[in-house]
């Protein structure tokens, strides 16, 4: 079952423990950093928010974002390890999304490594466009939450 929760100070050691460094893929290494050394601090003084999944008191995924007027910028997106391909990341994307129209916002950005296959596909799948860093190593991403032309044949409901 499992079920999203946002995030908050409560959380802390769960996240200072959270693993989602992927053997050969180099750039997972700072999203794990980010989630272990600088979310719990940025949750406590209230700079970003978030959410995370749970089964019983397994932290699986977890996602934080940063607010601006009309925009969620997507600090980080992570499946602990030993859970990843089971549809955890598209649903805390999905949710994120979820979230971002409830509170009225138009964008859901985020920043992903050109290598990141997975999270690519995620994006993809929900309508984002992209656009090459100036140094060709991550896509900025855009997921325009009015005018979304999500790229999966058989539609989300979302
Ligand atoms: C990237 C990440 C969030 C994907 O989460 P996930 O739960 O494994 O992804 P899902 O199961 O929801 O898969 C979504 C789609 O991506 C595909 N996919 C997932 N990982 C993939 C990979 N490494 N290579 C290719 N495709 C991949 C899945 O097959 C699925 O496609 P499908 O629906 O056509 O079958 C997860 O691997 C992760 O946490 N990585 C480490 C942290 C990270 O890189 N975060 C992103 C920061 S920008």
């Amino acid at each position: 079952m499992g079920e999203f929760r946002p995030l908050g100070r409560e959380h802390r050691a769960q996240l200072e423990g959270f693993s989602c460094y992927r053997y050969r893929q180099p750039y997972t290494r700072p999203v794990e950093e980010i989630i272990r050394l600088y979310l719990p601090d940025a949750l406590e003084q209230g700079s970003h928010e978030g959410i995370g999944f749970w089964e019983e008191e397994a932290l699986l995924s977890v996602a934080a974002w940063r607010e601006d007027p009309d925009t969620w910028h997507v600090a980080c997106l992570a499946v602990a390890d030993g859970n990843s391909r089971r549809g955890l990341g598209l649903r805390t994307k999905i949710e994120v999304l979820h979230r971002a129209t409830e509170m009225g916002m138009r964008f859901v950005t985020s920043l992903v490594h050109y290598d990141n296959d997975g999270m690519i596909k995620i994006n993809t799948r929900l309508g984002a466009t992209m656009h090459p860093d100036a140094e060709r190593e991550h896509l900025f991403c855009v997921i325009d939450l009015l005018n979304r032309y999500p790229t999966d044949p058989g539609g989300l409901a979302i």
